[in-house]
């Protein structure tokens, strides 16, 4: 065993380990990991020269599209009187605010016009900016680099993550879904190997008297964990089918990486299936898991769309329910090794966070690979 955790057999929540910090954040601070891309809103919700709005990390946005085609992303809050922003108008180029008329450039967010303004007034209105954040579109969404207020920019922004797929024709997919639940509960949901048998019974996966020992391969890669490639388990239908398909291994790689992102590769000869799944915190009581999928394979997409529609809402419903259990803040547990996936990501987070405070590299949590049992 690699990991830095001891091998206690339950983890009372808020008990052990040095993740507490990033587990049970005070009240004041919502427990949102600041300066990563997030996913606002899908490409398609802009239509022409409308304003959209958005919640990201408990920030209202406003975004929209200008006419030469570049996507922005403002505070949906004029910087005068705090009105939204949204309900002004937008001319293709500049934001006009409904109170008094401020106008900002909406790219930049510099405000370049104020009406009741004369020319004895000394006011230098180009010091004046809305609160904006980067806007990249990607994979048919608008993407959001999230800076905590009063903070400055990174020197160097990375561009939004992309979507990793292996082929120049493809089929892709986005399915959404919300959850009543802090970003966290998200997470562990979705990296949780131990509810599929309970939560996804279903004829075409499998039945809970499917459940089995697994082994599995891990490996600590940059900001999050990996589920080394392997041949999934023979039990379920998809796997079968693609084998069929190709006569060639089917191999899967499951990634996780800060600040909320689960990536799949499913590989089989020249087939391939690559999903992402991202838990984007709206407020600290809401998250929405945004899922995107693309293949190659010969399947419609109309044929997809509803397994993983099922598989979420499954998830979804679970969540809801659980979300009614922790009104009451109970004591949690995490177990090792069907939650260690959970550990790693508190972990992580709060090893993140360190490295931002102090300055230094992150500490990864792992130092090696790791194998880990559960039965599921
Ligand atoms: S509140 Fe926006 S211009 Fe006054
Ligand atoms: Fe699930």
């Amino acid at each position: 065993m690699n990991d830095s955790f001891s091998n206690v057999a339950a983890l009372p929540v808020g008990a052990v380990s040095d993740a507490d910090a990033a587990r049970n954040p005070p009240a004041s601070d919502a427990g949102f990991l600041w300066d990563f891309w997030y996913p606002a809103i899908r490409s398609g919700e802009i239509r022409g020269r409308q304003l959209v709005t958005a919640m990201l990390l408990e920030i209202p946005l406003v975004l929209g599209r200008t006419d030469d085609g570049h996507a922005f992303a403002m505070r949906d809050s004029c910087p005068h009187r705090g009105i939204p922003l949204s309900y002004g108008r937008f001319d293709g180029e500049a934001v006009e605010c409904g109170y008094h008329g401020w106008r900002f450039d909406a790219c930049t967010a510099r405000c370049i016009a104020i009406p009741s303004l004369t020319s004895q007034d000394k006011l230098k209105v180009e010091r004046i900016f809305a609160g904006h954040f980067p806007c990249e579109e990607r994979d048919g969404y608008v993407w959001v680099f999230m800076t905590q207020a009063g903070t400055r920019l990174p020197a160097t922004i990375p561009a939004a993550p992309p979507l990793p797929v292996f082929s120049k024709s493809y089929k892709i997919t986005h399915l959404v879904c919300e959850l009543p639940s802090h970003v966290d509960q998200g997470i562990i949901g979705l990296m949780d190997p131990a509810h599929g048998p309970f939560v996804h019974k279903s004829w075409f996966w499998r039945s809970r008297h499917s459940i089995h020992a697994k082994e599995k391969q891990f490996e600590p890669i940059e900001n999050g964990f990996r589920m080394s490639t392997h041949t999934p388990s023979a039990n379920s239908a998809p796997y079968k089918l693609l084998r069929k398909m190709t006569g060639e291994a089917v191999t899967t790689t499951i990634d996780f990486v800060l600040p909320n992102m689960r990536l799949e590769e499913i590989h089989s000869g020249k087939l391939w299936f690559s999903s992402r799944a991202t838990v984007t915190p709206v407020r600290r009581d809401l998250c929405r898991i945004d899922f995107v999928a693309a293949y190659n394979l010969p399947i419609p997409v109309a044929v997809v769309r509803p397994f993983a529609k099922k598989f979420l809402r499954q998830d979804q419903e679970t969540m809801i329910q659980q979300a009614e259990g922790l009104k009451y803040h109970p004591k949690l547990m995490l177990i090792d090794d069907a939650d260690r996936q959970a550990k790693w990501y508190f972990a992580l987070k709060a090893a993140l966070l360190e490295s931002r405070r102090t300055g230094k590299p992150l500490v990864h949590p792992m130092d090696g690979p790791v194998t880990l049992y559960w039965r599921s």
